[in-house]
Order: structure tokens, then C-alpha cells, then sequence
């Protein structure tokens, strides 16, 4: 029997109405509120519960047969699939790098506590520096020194996550160049960073290991371009880690031209070269910076910016421009976390689950090599954008999600591929149960997996 449909919720995104609406039937299906054997209400009740067209609804149901949730039957009408439950399956999200919070909630707790009765003893509501107390800002360049880079205290800049020390970095260096030197396919937030100052791309070519120093030179000599941004371990999305002779050769283009290197070392914790920096090889050309956000948790947001020495004043300016520091409480329980050592524990954490997974990614996949070295959090599978588009939106219609190139491209042919986050789900089962559905695509794009 056909009953009235359970309320439908449409989802609030940019997804097709009928995207919406096959997700909001497969949400009702997926939790048992139109069950295995039930027969789908009509086209016209369906259309008139979700406020929409009689032709979405087609659409819609169209979907869902392909997804294997339910199929029609000639003269009786669309009836849910009396299929294995489990196949349906929760979505599966490879789109976000977050990786899983590899400590005991006990000693989370233990940090909070310590930041909570620290920053209620913070002088003038924290507003004192806005770089931060001394005793912050020493935790942290003690963190950096012991992890990947000798750092002082006062010559770091403390910041809300990474991505704003991106754009910090790029403000600064917006009036020396108009375009900045990077991949073919780069951060999107770095994208977002760019599109906000009007500052252009100039398209490097690379090989596995990095930018090539004779193409960025003919950049630099083709361009005013001035700078460079680079992901140099792991990089997003394609997923290379650079050598240090390659950081040595790039380097020196950077020298002949005056150019600038941002380098953005959130994945710094993968590497496989140990703490090879290109702030370490060029002091005075580089703007570092790097998270807690990749190591250890986004829920704290504590990035840090160590730019060349002589940029920090009109960087303070720009900060206290945009906002007073980051905030106490957010840094002191970043700071708690690093003094009770909660960093290396998931680091070490995280490279083991990171390698299991690519290795998993790798056997379910079948790749033969994969260019990620001892594990990354994330993986890039190249091929042609049209295919990757494709399979992008093929997955999704199997409630998996994997980053397409035009989320990362910067142009160009050379960076075709899909990424995706294999430590984004919580569970390993989750990441296996993807695997498959993506194998099966890759294998035939019109397959309907089930
Ligand atoms: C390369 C890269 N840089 C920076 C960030 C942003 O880091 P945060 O969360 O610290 O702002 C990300 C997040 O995905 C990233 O992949």
C-alpha cells in the first residue's frame, strides 16, 4: 500500500532540485521510514510534499532507480528495493581533509580544563598582544622546533587556522606580484584566498616530485609574477611530497627573480624527507606556515605564520586590521594540547592510519603505484576531467563524495583527477565500503553498484 509521504526535507545547497530530492527519499529509505517492499506514494503526492514540479519528481526517482533504492514496476507503480540494507549505506564524504580525532576524549577534556583556567587569568581580556601572550607563543615555537622547523617566539604570528595565514601571507606579498606560481591544481582555499585579493595563477608544470625550476623561471621571466605557493608535503591535491634538492633548484629561481615562497606545511607531519623546510633552506624569501588543524584537530584552529623577519610589522598591521589575534581560548587550549603532548600522540596515530588506508585504497582500487610515499591523508587519481567530472557525479549518486578537478584546478588540461580523503570517514569500514563503490565506477561508469 501507498501511504502519504513522510515529510520531506530538502536540503538547503546549490545541488539540483531533483539531486535534493532523490537525497531526501534516500534519507527516508536509508532510515527505514519508507521501507523495504513499500510502494513509493504517487508522482503528484511526492511533487505536491515537496513543493516541486511533477518532472522533478521524475527526475528524482529516475535517480533513485539508478542508485538501485527502488524500481518501478509496469502499471503498479516505484516500489523501495527489498536489497541488503547495508549496501545503501550512510554517506560517505571524501571531499573533506579532516582527519579523525586521534586522542582520548579524557585527555582532551584535560586540555580544556588546563586552557579554561589559564585564559581566565589572562591580563585584559586577552586583548593585551595581540600576537598572543609570550608563554603562548613559546609553546607554539617550541612545537614547530620540535616537529619541523627551529622557530623563535617572537617571530611568529599566531593565526586563525592555516588558511588565514594563506591569506595573510598573500595580502603581504599582493603588491609585489600580481599572480603567484603554483601547480596545476592547488588548495581551494588557497583559490578563495587568491580570488578575494585579485591575484592570478600562473600555471607551473610539474613532474611527481614538484614545480619544475625551468618552467617556473619562464614564468617568473613571462610574468610579473613574484610568488610562490606550495603544499611541498603531500601536496593538495595531487599529493607529491618535493625533495630538498628540487626545493634547493626552486629556490634558486626564486633568488635570480626576488621572488617569494609561501609554504604551507599543514602535512608537514607525512613527511617522508624528515624536517626539510624551505623556511629552513630560505629564511628570508619564505612565509611558513602550518595548523594544528591537519595533526592533531580542526577543532582548535591554531595556525601560525613565520614570515621573513622584516615583513612582522606590516603583517601585525594587517592582522590587527582584520581581527585582534586569534582567540585566547582557542590558542591556550591549542597551547594545553601541545604541553600534554596530545600532538605527537595522533601524529603518530595518524601516519599509521593514514599508510593502512592507502594501502587499502591501493588494493581495492588496484593501483599499481600510487604517488604517496608513506601514507597521505588524502589520494589523487589522475585522469582525463571530462572522466573524473563524471565519476565525481556518478559517485554521488551513490552517496559518495569525492572532490572533482574544478574544485582544485587552476586551468589547463594537466591536472585532470578526483581527490579523495581516505581519512575523512571516521571508521575504516566506511572508507572500504566507498573503495568498492568507486572501483565498480572506475570500472564502468554506467553500472549501477547496489
Ligand atoms: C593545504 C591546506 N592548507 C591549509 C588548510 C587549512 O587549514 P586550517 O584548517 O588550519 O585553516 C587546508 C585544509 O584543508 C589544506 O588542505
Amino acid at each position: 500500500m501507498a501511504r502519504a509521504v513522510p515529510e520531506l526535507q530538502l536540503a538547503e545547497t546549490d545541488d539540483p532540485l531533483h539531486e535534493r530530492l532523490a537525497n531526501a527519499l534516500a534519507a527516508l529509505i536509508a532510515d527505514g521510514r519508507l521501507a523495504p517492499g513499500e510502494r513509493l506514494p504517487s508522482h503528484r503526492v511526492l511533487a505536491q510534499g515537496a513543493g516541486v514540479a511533477i518532472g522533478t519528481v521524475t527526475r528524482a526517482v529516475d535517480m533513485l532507480t539508478r542508485r538501485g533504492l527502488v524500481r518501478g514496476e509496469v502499471g503498479r507503480g516505484t516500489f523501495v528495493s527489498e536489497l541488503e540494507r547495508k549496501s545503501w549505506g550512510v554517506p560517505v564524504d571524501l571531499t573533506l581533509n579532516v582527519p579523525p580525532l586521534m586522542i582520548e576524549e579524557a585527555l582532551f577534556l584535560q586540555a580544556s580544563e588546563r586552557a579554561a583556567r589559564r585564559v581566565l587569568t589572562l591580563p585584559a581580556g586577552g586583548l593585551h598582544d595581540l600576537r598572543g601572550t609570550e608563554g603562548q607563543r613559546a609553546i607554539v615555537a617550541r612545537w614547530l622546533s620540535r616537529t619541523r622547523l627551529e622557530a623563535e617566539a617572537d617571530g611568529l604570528l599566531l593565526c586563525v587556522g592555516a588558511q588565514q595565514a594563506i591569506h595573510l601571507a598573500f595580502a603581504d606579498l599582493a603588491g609585489l606580484s600580481p599572480s603567484i606560481a603554483c601547480e596545476a591544481a592547488t588548495f581551494s582555499g588557497a583559490i578563495a584566498a587568491a580570488v578575494h585579493l585579485g591575484l592570478g595563477w600562473e600555471v607551473v608544470d610539474h613532474d611527481a616530485e614538484g614545480m619544475m625550476p625551468d618552467d617556473l623561471d619562464r614564468a617568473f621571466k613571462e610574468t610579473g609574477c613574484r610568488m610562490v605557493y606550495t603544499t611541498p608535503v603531500c601536496q593538495n591535491p595531487l599529493g607529491f611530497e618535493v625533495s630538498e634538492a628540487r626545493r634547493l633548484a626552486l629556490i634558486k629561481v626564486c633568488e635570480a627573480h626576488n621572488a617569494f615562497i609561501v609554504e604551507d606545511d599543514v602535512y608537514g607531519l607525512y613527511a617522508t624527507a624528515g624536517p626539510v623546510t624551505y623556511k629552513a633552506l630560505a629564511p628570508d624569501r619564505t612565509y611558513y606556515l602550518t595548523s594544528l588543524s591537519k595533526c592533531l584537530t580542526p577543532l582548535v584552529r591554531l595556525g601560525v605564520l613565520v614570515p621573513p623577519e622584516d615583513r612582522l610589522p606590516p603583517l601585525l598591521r594587517a592582522l590587527r586590521a582584520d581581527v585582534f589575534g586569534a582567540p585566547p581560548s582557542a590558542v591556550e587550549l591549542g597551547c594545553a594540547l601541545i604541553e600534554l603532548g596530545a600532538d605527537a600522540i595522533a601524529a603518530e596515530a595518524l601516519r599509521r592510519e593514514a599508510k593502512a588506508r592507502i594501502d587499502l585504497a591501493r588494493k581495492v582500487l588496484r593501483l599499481a603505484d600510487v604517488p604517496m610515499p608513506e601514507g597521505s591523508p588524502h589520494l589523487w587519481l589522475p585522469m582525463p576531467a571530462v572522466a573524473a567530472e563524471k565519476l565525481a557525479r556518478r559517485c554521488s549518486e551513490h552517496r559518495v563524495r569525492l572532490t572533482p578537478p574544478d574544485a582544485t584546478s587552476l586551468g589547463g588540461d594537466k591536472a585532470g583527477g578526483v581527490r579523495l580523503c581516505t581519512l575523512a570517514p571516521d571508521h575504516r569500514d566506511d572508507l572500504e565500503r566507498a573503495l568498492h563503490i568507486i572501483a565498480r565506477l572506475m570500472r564502468d561508469p554506467e553500472e549501477t553498484v547496489i
